[in-house]
């Protein structure tokens, strides 16, 4: 049986964007609502790893998130970081996430392979990393957005 609702934090990574500019975040946040699951914290911080550790850190160890998905500063540039600072605060990796999206994203964009996105667990929680544009962000969200809910029940002790 599933658990039917999730409990779902953003949390943008942007040195240049507000929370009211943050549509990339807004669209994942309405297809969380499009499937039933609550948005229950919506932030966006500098694309600095302290600050996205500390971020990560708070809203996974909330015993009301079931998951983080996290928008921006997985690409190439200097100051994209979020990947590091998703696998310093997770306990497992969980690389078929990010494998399915960039599988995904290929039929799209040859791009997709910039993308240094990954995905892990931190106790209970799923931190997810989406690309930072409301377009890649929404495609990359739907290649996984069906396994969520399974993904949180295993994770939980509900196994198959
Ligand atoms: N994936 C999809 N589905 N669509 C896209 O447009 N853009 C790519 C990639 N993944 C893209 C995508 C690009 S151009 C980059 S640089 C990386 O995601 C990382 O994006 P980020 O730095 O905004 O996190």
């Amino acid at each position: 049986m599933g658990v039917g609702s999730l409990n779902i934090a953003i949390l943008t990574c942007s040195d240049t964007r507000s929370l009211a500019e943050d549509t990339a975040g807004a669209a994942l946040a309405a297809t969380c609502v499009e499937n039933g699951w609550i948005v229950i914290d919506h932030r966006v911080v500098p694309d600095d790893q302290d600050a996205i550790v500390i971020a990560l850190e708070s809203l996974a160890d909330d015993a009301h998130t079931d998951i983080v998905l996290t928008c921006g500063g997985t690409g190439f540039s200097a100051r994209d970081v979020t990947p590091e600072a998703t696998a310093t605060v997770c306990d497992r990796m969980a690389p078929g996430i990010a494998e399915a999206m960039r599988i995904g994203s290929l039929e799209v964009t040859r791009r997709a392979m910039l993308s240094r996105a990954t995905a892990g667990l931190r106790g209970t929680t799923l931190i997810v990393n989406l690309p930072g544009s409301r377009k890649a962000a929404t495609e990359c969200f739907g290649f996984i957005v069906d396994q969520m809910e399974h993904a949180h029940d295993m994770v939980v002790g509900g196994g198959h």
